[in-house]
């Protein structure tokens, strides 16, 4: 069947790098902005801002099951690849990548990315495989398609923060760039999980960057770290939540920071709420 769309869909390695050839022979400045898919205005935004910075944006989409634990429903992860498409066309993405679980990892696959640095604590205290997972899929597909840069949201800063460390680390010959938070009018961070949030949830959900933002404002004219954090804790708790984090970290090295004056602060949060686990983070 042929398609009408003026994005090209690929699922192999090899057509990809074919593509991604042809670009380069033609002196073209490649972007790579890698998603798992149910596309939202957040994932929009990587890909505006892919399109300022290069000639042509390759989107993969990939819903990886490596970085799902085994008590995480990969099952019931939205796929709705036509809207994403859809979206991604409009974006003016070039390429779609679109592999299989046996394309990315066939038959006796047996290596893993190991991480310490700004992978330690936070999210791998709750979730210890999940950033193994994303650092090998990351890296993989930064090999496969060998973009000038790789754009990632700060929504998921820990994970900016590790796949930044694992290019440096790697010596990868692409620039790991962050794109600020896309959030609702009520300042809810976009997320593919926010479908899962019922009518009742989803009207609790705005305490999260609500109680981050106001730490942060009393952490700079006011409070202590410590003082301020523990009454966003208690904001959040009051708002129906249950907390896995809170915490205080320096902004580049994910390290357990104590005040502004030992380096710049980010305030990461990880909390549930009804089955929806929800993550956010602002800066000082
Ligand atoms: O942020 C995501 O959507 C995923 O963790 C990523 C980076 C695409 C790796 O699977």
């Amino acid at each position: 069947m042929t398609s009408t769309r003026a994005i090209r869909t690929v699922h192999t390695v090899a057509a990809l790098r074919e593509q991604v050839r042809q670009w380069r022979a033609d002196g073209e400045r490649i972007a790579l902005v890698p998603t798992m898919g149910a596309l939202h205005a957040g994932h929009v935004a990587l890909m505006d801002a892919a399109r300022e910075k290069a000639d042509r944006v390759i989107v993969s989409i990939f819903v990886n099951p490596t970085q799902f634990a085994p008590t995480e429903d990969l099952s019931r992860y939205p796929r709705t690849l036509e809207a994403d498409l859809d979206k991604a066309e409009g974006a003016g993405v070039a390429l779609a990548f679109v592999p299989d679980v046996a394309q990315m990892y066939p038959e006796g696959f047996c290596t893993t990315i190991s991480l310490s640095g700004p992978a330690l604590g936070l999210e791998t205290d709750f979730r210890p495989t999940h950033f193994a997972g994303v650092a090998t899929v990351v890296a993989k597909l930064l090999i496969q398609a060998l973009p000038d840069i790789a754009l990632f949201g700060e929504k998921d800063y820990q994970q900016l923060q590790v796949i930044s460390r694992l290019a440096h680390d790697l010596d990868l010959p692409v620039e790991v760039v962050g794109v600020p938070t896309v959030r609702e009018a009520d300042g809810v961070a976009l997320s593919s999980r926010n479908v899962y949030l019922s009518a009742e949830e989803r009207a609790a959900a705005p305490a999260l960057y609500v109680a981050l933002t106001a730490a942060a404002r009393r952490i700079t004219f006011e409070a202590t770290t410590a003082d301020a954090v523990e009454e966003a804790h208690a904001a959040i708790i009051a708002a129906g939540f249950e907390l896995d984090y809170l915490e205080a970290r320096h902004a580049a090295t994910l390290a357990p920071i104590a005040s502004t004056m030992e380096g710049p602060v980010r305030l990461l949060v990880a909390a549930r709420i009804g089955s929806t686990r929800l993550i956010d983070n602002v800066a000082v």
